[in-house]
């Protein structure tokens, strides 16, 4: 008799980024060179202060575990950086260190909803919030949105289903992924208001501040005290690998964040978190990486529509560009696995982030060298032509 997997784990998609991941680094592994447009990650190392903090730390430190909720001082430091960026008090015991901020997604989806709950969302999105609402038995209820709007949630449009029946939770990105789109700061605070007057959680990713080109940046806690703030040391920062995020919980949930770290892992990577402590510190170096992805926007944006890709939304911030290829194919999927096999340029399908029209899109990413995208353009002019 062969054991099958639970109704539960089998509703949830594979990542296709990540199997494009993958391919990418088994042709290379084989001697292909390869163009990395797929990975949400930025191509540099850590900062130095980051690397030399956690050495320290492996130096004079066991290396054991944390309290659940993270060391104090990481804490207290998160803190601080709400009350420096955005002049918002965040009281240390409201922040929860977790496991990156896909670890914030679990317990904060598992401290907020029951089974049965539903959360509205937008599509395109990063498609692990749909996938870890599918595992737990959350609903999904879409927010339209379209390019013409830049993807963006209208007010109009999350008002109409938030005053609707049954809804338990809001969920936005911003800059989100894949589009880079961002909400402009007082259509961030209508949406969270909107939720706070309705009584609904209010979850807010906001794990690419930091990589913002045309927005001004803003919290959700801004606004909505009772916001579940979600953040990582992933992007701007640049510890993808590290494994380290946080998450800013209202007072009523800190508890209950804490009982579900302790019992799912305990407490988040100690190296790594006496490393991020210094990651707000490094914030020469980090914004050199940023102008570097500024550059690289600046560059594609001028180049791609040259290659015959010209129809995508803005790039507000993160390191995305969300290109709508239908004038090639219907099969974006395919299209990027014969991409990657013919020019070695590695990109990753838009079905990922919308189930429904994302065969028709695909999404860049241009956190790698200023000679990476210079190449992605040379071997698709050819391709493409
Ligand atoms: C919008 C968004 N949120 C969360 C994550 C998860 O990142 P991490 O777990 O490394 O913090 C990603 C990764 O690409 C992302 O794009």
């Amino acid at each position: 008799m062969i054991l099958k997997p639970s109704a539960r784990a089998a509703a949830v998609a594979p990542f296709l980024v990540m199997d494009m991941l993958r391919e990418a680094a088994t042709l290379r592994a084989g001697g292909e060179d390869i163009v990395h447009m797929e990975a949400g990650q930025p191509s540099g190392p850590p900062p130095r202060l980051v690397v030399e903090a956690a050495q320290r730390a492996l130096a004079t430190d066991k290396i054991g575990y944390t309290e659940s909720k993270g060391l104090p001082a990481l804490r207290e430091r998160i803190a601080k950086h709400y009350a420096e960026t955005y002049n918002v008090t965040v009281d240390p015991a409201q922040v929860v260190v977790t496991t990156g901020s896909s670890g914030s997604f679990v317990l904060a989806f598992l401290a907020a909803f029951d089974a049965g709950d539903q959360v509205a969302l937008t599509s395109p999105g990063y498609p692990a919030y749909r996938n870890i609402f599918n595992a737990l038995g959350i609903e999904i209820a879409n927010i339209a949105t379209n390019a013409t709007d830049r993807w963006a949630p209208t007010v109009a449009a999350v008002r109409e289903l938030v005053d609707g029946q049954g809804l338990d939770g809001l969920l936005v990105a911003s800059p989100a992924n894949p589009t880079g789109t961002m909400l402009k700061p007082d259509t961030l605070a209508a949406l969270a208001l909107a939720s706070a007057q309705q009584g609904i959680w209010f979850i807010s990713d906001e794990i690419y501040h930091g990589l913002d080109y045309a927005v001004p940046k803003a919290t959700a806690l801004s606004t909505n005290h009772d916001a579940i703030v979600i953040n990582s040391f992933s992007k701007y920062y640049c510890m993808t690998g590290w494994r380290i995020g946080w998450m800013i919980v209202p007072p009523s949930l800190m508890r209950t964040a804490e009982i579900l770290a302790q019992s799912l892992y305990i407490s988040a990577p100690t190296l790594s978190q006496y490393a991020a402590i210094a990651a707000f510190d490094a914030t020469e170096e980090l914004e050199q990486r940023k102008a570097q992805y500024a550059e690289n926007r600046a560059f594609l944006l001028d180049a791609l529509p040259g290659v015959g890709i010209d129809e995508f939304s803005p790039v507000d911030g993160a390191f995305y560009i969300y290109a709508d290829v239908g004038r090639f194919t219907n099969d974006s999927f395919a299209f990027a696995q014969r991409m990657l096999k013919e020019i070695g340029v590695a990109t990753t399908p838009g079905a990922d982030f919308d189930t429904e029209r994302g065969h028709r899109y695909l999404r860049l990413s241009f956190a790698g060298s200023r000679g990476e995208m210079e190449q992605a353009i040379s071997r698709l002019k050819i391709w493409l032509k």
